[in-house]
């Protein structure tokens, strides 16, 4: 007979195993995920241990070597950072606000920090440096090398992106963040007394809960879809056809409007009239806010919020295909789900979430000098935009130069940058650069593309070289699919002196194939 264990008896077998902590949330999350069958039903549930080993086996223990059957065997596992949960590798601000293609925070520390190891055999920074990423992005960089006590410049065409990376390392009276923030929440919730979206959602909510119980039972809904018992995709059309008529029914008895009367901007068509009033609403207050820097950090809690609830699903979240405004079967959930009636859920999550993140880095923050700055970085003059903007960091950077650059830059094709948070531009009116990116999306990966791509990056390390102190080191990470780096290196005189190879588990996006990425170390011809 099969062996029965309980879930904290799996938790200990596993453990032991694997040679490694599995706790009884991972396996709870394996049979909630239907990746293994759940015996028995609530208060009593038990799991077949033949079940657990055969998922093992094919999943975990095999992974390095199946990730270097796949990608070569000069692989550099070191560099997977696999024994690090989620939460280290999105900790502290690095989560304040998402945005696609950014890297995680220990391949900078990696580099920058003073450990040596087989790989990496010297140090490269030193406290009190400068280091300079001239595609900082969300400012991981920034954040790291503040980490580490040095000090950091960033450059980057996008203002959102700016913002986002200056909203991170940024000091905040925390107390009047959360004053602030509660005093708009409360006004928010005054402003939802008059209107009936609250209630018509927890009267969808209900309805939804009966439904779902019903039909897509969890877990064995997943269960059976995984091991072929039922074709979801024909299923969940037909269930959610079945809702609809539940849907509209309250949608005609609350009145609520789906579709916003101009389909102009971004704001007009991507969400509700529902959410488009509150998220006005909320922003008036924001503008109102005297302190900066408050302001600075509720903007990006706002633009957080409506990056959530705009309306799609939840799976499309991250690549937007058309709006829904209706109740719809959910891959990601195994159910049908909805779209947001409120941004207040959210509103209120976000800003406990950055608060307590804000708080978690200000025990680690070093007190050193970083700015994003705006600009292109194959023309911009460093010095005087930072004379401009952060004097101090002005007076060290002529005293000691730039040790070195840390950098992701964009890849040929890959991204649109602006248009990623297409949301925020609406909203904040910040003018877009789109023109200025190198290696858009939009202008796709054929020859002339490629050839852009290298005279672009090129110019950005001839620019930054300017600034650059002697015998300075800089590493740069990409997905060479192309082979165009060999060419920049060139073009740029320098030349690459090693080259690390390393896996790309965490891969958030739809798309989880075996990845890896190259950090190229380059130095002066
Ligand atoms: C791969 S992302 C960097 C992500 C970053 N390492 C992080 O962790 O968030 C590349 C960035 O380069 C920026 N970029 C593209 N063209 C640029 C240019 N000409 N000058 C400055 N930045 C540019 C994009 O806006 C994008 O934010």
């Amino acid at each position: 007979m099969a062996e029965l264990l309980t879930i904290k008896e799996a938790s200990k077998w596993a453990s032991e195993y694997l040679n490694k902590k599995i706790t009884t949330s991972n396996i709870s999350y394996l049979i909630q995920y239907g990746r293994i069958k759940k015996i028995g039903n609530n208060g009593n549930i038990f799991v077949k241990k033949e079940d657990l080993k055969k998922y093992y086996n094919s999943h975990l223990s095999t992974r390095e070597t199946k990730w270097k059957q796949k990608l070569g065997e000069d692989l550099n596992w070191a560099l997977s950072f696999s024994e690090y949960k989620e939460f280290e590798t999105t900790k502290h601000v690095h989560r304040l606000h998402p945005y696609k293609g950014k890297f995680i925070p220990q391949l900078v520390e990696y580099f920058l920090d003073d450990h040596t190891d087989q790989f990496k055999k010297e140090v490269f920074f030193t406290k009190g440096d400068i280091v300079l990423d001239p595609f900082c992005g969300s400012g991981t960089t920034l954040v790291q090398a503040n980490e580490l006590g040095m000090h950091a410049i960033g450059i980057d065409v996008s203002a959102f992106n700016a913002l986002i990376s200056n909203a991170k390392i940024t000091k905040y009276n925390l107390n009047d963040v959360y004053l602030t923030a509660k005093e708009i929440s409360s006004k928010l919730k005054e402003f939802l007394i008059d209107r009936n979206n609250l209630e018509f959602e927890r009267e969808l909510l209900n309805e939804l809960k009966k439904f779902n119980d019903v039909n897509f039972p969890s877990p064995e809904f997943k269960y059976k879809v995984r091991n072929g018992e039922i074709d979801e995709k024909e299923y969940g059309k037909q269930k959610e056809k079945e809702f609809l008529h539940v849907f509209n029914k309250l949608v005609d008895k609350y009145n609520i409007k789906l579709k916003q009367k101009k389909e102009n901007s971004f704001l007009d068509k991507w969400y509700l009239p529902v959410i488009r009033d509150e998220i006005e609403f909320v922003f008036e207050l924001i503008k109102k806010i005297e302190n900066p820097r408050t302001k600075k950090i509720l903007s990006i809690v706002l633009s957080r919020t409506i990056r959530s609830c705009r309306a799609t699903t939840h799976s499309d979240l991250a690549t937007l295909l058309e709006p829904v405004t209706t109740t719809y079967y959910c891959k990601k959930h195994g159910k049908i789900c909805k779209p947001l009636f409120s941004i207040l859920n959210w509103w209120e999550r976000y800003t406990k979430d950055t608060i307590k993140r804000l708080s978690e880095f200000d025990k680690l923050r070093t007190d050193t000098f970083q700015i994003c700055l705006v600009g292109d970085s194959r023309t911009v003059d460093i010095l005087s935009e930072l004379e401009n903007k952060k004097p101090a960091l002005a007076g060290l950077l002529k005293k000691q130069k730039i040790k070195g650059i840390f950098s992701s830059p964009p890849y040929v094709g890959l991204i649109d940058y602006h248009e990623q948070h297409a949301y925020a531009y609406d909203l904040f009116g910040f003018e877009r650069r789109d023109e200025l990116e190198i290696g858009p999306l939009y202008k796709g990966q054929g020859k002339e593309a490629r050839e852009s791509y290298i005279d672009g990056i090129s110019q950005v390390l001839i620019n930054s070289k300017k600034y650059l102190a002697d015998d300075f080191d800089i590493f740069l990470v990409a997905n060479d699919k192309y082979n165009l780096y060999p060419s920049i290196a060139d073009k740029s005189g320098l030349k690459i002196i090693n080259m690390y190879k390393r896996p790309v588990l965490n891969r958030t996006e739809k798309n989880k194939t075996a990845y890896s990425e190259i950090i190229f170390h380059l130095k002066e011809k």
